[in-house]
């Protein structure tokens, strides 16, 4: 097959164009008559259209065995600082990591044929977005794991985010993301690379031969659409089509080996915000996907259809006007009214009092209770599915694993609309409405606001300088986006955001998987998947199955949203963060049906690989200080308890100590742990470690007590419970590292008095 890269000059509106337009309507009628066939055959089905917007369809095929692949699955520790490092997510200068409620993951599972070396890797990171520099430190640590790992690389690795806003930033490709944390942070940047590549490494090690099926179910209570305004820009007999104005089906992948049948890892979709944990939370956690995740791990463990080393991925998918506030958005201003439905302003006018509210608001707990409920409802979803396929699922069929992936300038990339009618794409800009933020969080990038002097950062003391205006050819290219931030037009000191774009899909038989740059609108991923579930159908490429047809990211690089061309020209958050224009989504929509043939059974190799985007890894700003020293106040050592846990608590209490502490940057403690709850044994001499970072009801906090002196102090507190807690007796255990002023970071340890927990 050919592929053309099918960049040509900017049309001016002139013979030109209407020359282009002619052979192009001439082509598209051609086309017409070839798929003839084929599209009738697609139409009788079509009331599938909506397939992820409903309950699968199935011929229930769960006596149909599927087809045998090769399946793995792995999973490993991304926590880079959870202190002294500004969150990635809500852009709030503010949001200073001070501690670990969840360590954080990556999550790796890898589909292969058989007998061939064709197989792809889907990354689950619980961070805010793949990107372009984690991307580049993945490529190059499975490169140096030897020729073993060959079969990895560019074409077949997604790594996508699952969107969390409550982990460490910093480790961004770009300029604009990188602002809020102060540059980039190599130690954060490494631990996510590190993570990702260790758990394919895991994955790649426990690939086996074994069965994938899948079902879906309605989680109705787990998100709802926070621009509903935008939404309904969209025509009305398309939005007649689907029940709700977000997409609320889970999708369950199931991985279960051939040799006795145990199924080894489940993964999942679901299209709601990681914003429960609120931007004023400055404890690392995987907000509601981590959760989930962890929720599902915890509950296999014992089961006996289920392997060791089970791994669960919440992957995100059309995330991009999703909310898990789905009490809706509130003035927090004492009005008791709710925001403005189509500006989300509040009686002074303004945004900023603006607050989306989660099922649990009332409890001022940093969103914790919220996350912890819609984590839940995920959770018991994607539980409900799994406990029910083996009679209600539909299998994987068909022995073909491909995918695709290239890079995309899309900087005036020109291609025609279904109608024929040519149009571009433009460099990255961000509209006035990007600075507001959104009902989960206000206010975004303060200093964007008004000109009342730039922000108190001095990355942006350096950068600021370098604001463009935008071109008047790049104007209109975007309207009607007022560019607020022309980004796409700096590239001092270095590119602000991303101009090319990993296009890239999956497949694994009737099961097509697409990786987008950027969070789609609900509308935006339905009419993405619907595009190409056609086409799949139209070339046949699944033989006499049915197409299925996720969407996943954000993936491989972080492109902020695309929306649909009507929610573009309403301009809330979303489509002021639609980067290259109103027409991304049909560009997006285009260049993926473009290298669709790659999928097919009989394709090998990928396109060409396209421009290869800046890699900002060594060039990149930081002002991110270091640990200067550690000391432990007169009279006292590291780990020294400050203050001791009672003598006894009823369960449900939260049981605390304070401990003298050191920096948590010394050390991540990568697949370890900073706080521990030991229970003593029946005999009465060993203690076993029963609660770890890993555990979300367990929290460590770092608090500096005096800056010159090098002081700090860590709490830990645990969170008791009725149900999970078995009574006895028990210690809280903290583990540190102290940096010297001179000399080598030391190890130490601190430990409670024991407690009773009855
Ligand atoms: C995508 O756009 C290119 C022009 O850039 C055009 O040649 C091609 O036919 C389009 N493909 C689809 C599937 O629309
Ligand atoms: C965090 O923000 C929420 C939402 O406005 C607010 O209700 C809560 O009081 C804040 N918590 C703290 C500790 O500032
Ligand atoms: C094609 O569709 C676009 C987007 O809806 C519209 O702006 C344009 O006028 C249409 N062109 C024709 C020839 O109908
Ligand atoms: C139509 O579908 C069949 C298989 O279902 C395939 O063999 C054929 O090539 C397709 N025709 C076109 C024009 O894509």
């Amino acid at each position: 097959m050919s592929f053309q890269s099918g960049r040509w000059a900017v049309p001016t509106p002139t013979r030109a164009l209407a020359a282009v337009s002619l052979i192009v309507l001439s082509l598209l009628a051609l086309a017409q008559l070839q798929v003839g066939p084929n599209k009738s055959r697609y139409a009788a089905r079509s009331e599938n259209l909506e397939q992820a917007d409903k309950p699968f369809l199935s011929k229930a095929r769960a006596t149909t065995a599927g087809d045998k692949y090769l399946i793995g699955v792995g999973k490993a520790d991304i926590t880079g600082p959870v202190v002294e490092i500004n969150f990635a997510g809500y852009a709030n200068l503010e949001q200073v990591g001070s501690g670990l409620r969840q360590r954080i993951y990556a999550r790796s599972f890898i589909i292969g044929e058989v007998s061939t070396n064709n197989r792809f890797v889907y990354v689950v990171l619980d961070t805010q977005s793949g990107d372009t520099a984690v991307r580049n430190g993945i490529l190059e640590g499975l490169a140096s794991l030897g020729s073993g790992y060959a079969m990895y690389g560019r074409a077949n690795v997604a790594v996508t985010g699952t969107h969390s806003h409550s982990g460490p930033g910093g480790w961004f490709n770009y300029l604009l993301p990188q602002l809020t944390s102060l540059g980039f942070d190599r130690q954060g940047y490494q631990a996510i690379v590190d993570g990702a590549v260790l758990s394919i490494k895991r994955a790649h090690e426990s690939l086996q031969e074994g069965y994938l099926d899948f079902g879906t179910t309605r989680v109705s209570d787990a998100n709802v659409n926070r621009s509903p305004s935008a939404y309904l820009a969209n025509p009305e007999s398309e939005r007649a089509q689907y029940t709700d104005d977000v997409d609320k089906t889970l999708t369950l992948l199931r991985f279960k080996r051939a040799s006795d049948g145990k199924n080894i890892g489940v993964l999942t979709w679901f299209a709601v915000h990681p914003t429960s944990m609120q931007g004023n939370n400055t404890h690392v956690t995987g907000d509601n996907k981590g959760l989930a995740a962890y929720l599902f791990e915890q509950s296999v463990k014992g089961d006996d259809r289920a392997a060791d080393g089970f791994v669960a991925g919440f992957s995100q998918a059309n995330v991009g006007d999703t909310s898990p506030n789905v009490l809706g958005a509130w003035c927090e201003d004492g009005s008791g009214q709710m925001c403005d439905f189509y500006t989300s302003t509040c009686s002074d006018g303004t945004a900023q009092s603006c607050y989306g509210r989660g099922p649990m608001f009332h409890k001022l707990d940093l969103g914790v209770s919220s996350c912890a409920v819609i984590a839940q409802r995920q959770f018991s979803g994607a539980k409900e599915i799994y406990d029910s396929l083996d009679s209600t699922s539909t299998a994987v069929v068909g022995p073909t694993v491909r995918s695709f992936h290239y890079f995309q300038d899309m900087q005036y990339y020109t291609f025609p609309l279904d109608n024929g009618t040519i149009v571009q794409t433009c460099p990255a800009a961000l509209g006035h409405s990007f600075a507001a933020g959104t009902t989960d969080w206000p206010g975004l990038f303060d200093f964007t606001q008004g000109d009342s002097g730039a922000p108190d950062n001095p990355l942006w003391s350096v950068v600021g300088g370098f604001l463009r205006v935008p071109s008047p050819e790049q104007k209109n290219c975007q309207e009607p986006k007022p560019i607020l931030l022309d980004v796409g037009e700096m590239s001092l000191p270095y590119a602000w955001s991303p101009n090319i774009v990993d296009v890239q899909s999956l497949r694994v038989g009737q099961f097509i998987v697409i990786v987008s740059p950027s969070e789609a609108s609900t509308m935006a991923g339905r009419r993405w998947r619907n595009a190409v579930k056609a086409a799949a159908f139209d070339s046949g490429l699944a033989g006499d199955h049915e197409p299925f047809v996720i969407l996943g990211g954000p993936a491989n690089t972080y492109a902020h949203y695309v929306t649909t061309p009507e929610e573009y020209a309403v301009q809330r958050y979303e489509g002021a963060s639609t980067l290259y224009g109103q027409w991304e989504l049909p560009a997006y929509i285009n260049l993926t049906l473009r290298a669709l043939p790659f999928l097919a059974p009989t394709a090998s190799g990928s396109p060409p690989p396209g421009p290869s985007p800046p890699d900002n890894r060594e060039r990149s700003l930081s002002f991110i200080t270091g640990v200067v020293q550690d000391n432990a106040p007169p009279g006292t050592s590291f780990g020294s308890v400050k203050t001791q846990p009672a003598n006894s608590y009823s369960r449900g209490a939260i049981v605390t100590a304070t401990f003298v502490g050191a920096n948590p940057r010394n050390n991540l403690r990568l697949e370890g742990t900073f706080a521990a709850v030991e229970k003593l044994g029946s005999e009465g001499n060993t203690w076993t470690q029963v609660l770890s970072d890993a555990d979300w009801r367990l929290v460590y906090s770092w608090k500096r007590a005096n800056f010159l002196l090098g002081y700090s102090e860590v709490t830990i507190s645990w969170e008791t419970d009725q149900q999970l807690d078995a009574a006895g007796t028990y210690r809280l255990k903290y583990y540190g590292d102290a940096k010297p002023l001179i000399g080598n970071i030391r190890a130490f340890t601190g430990t409670t008095n024991s407690f009773t927990l009855s």
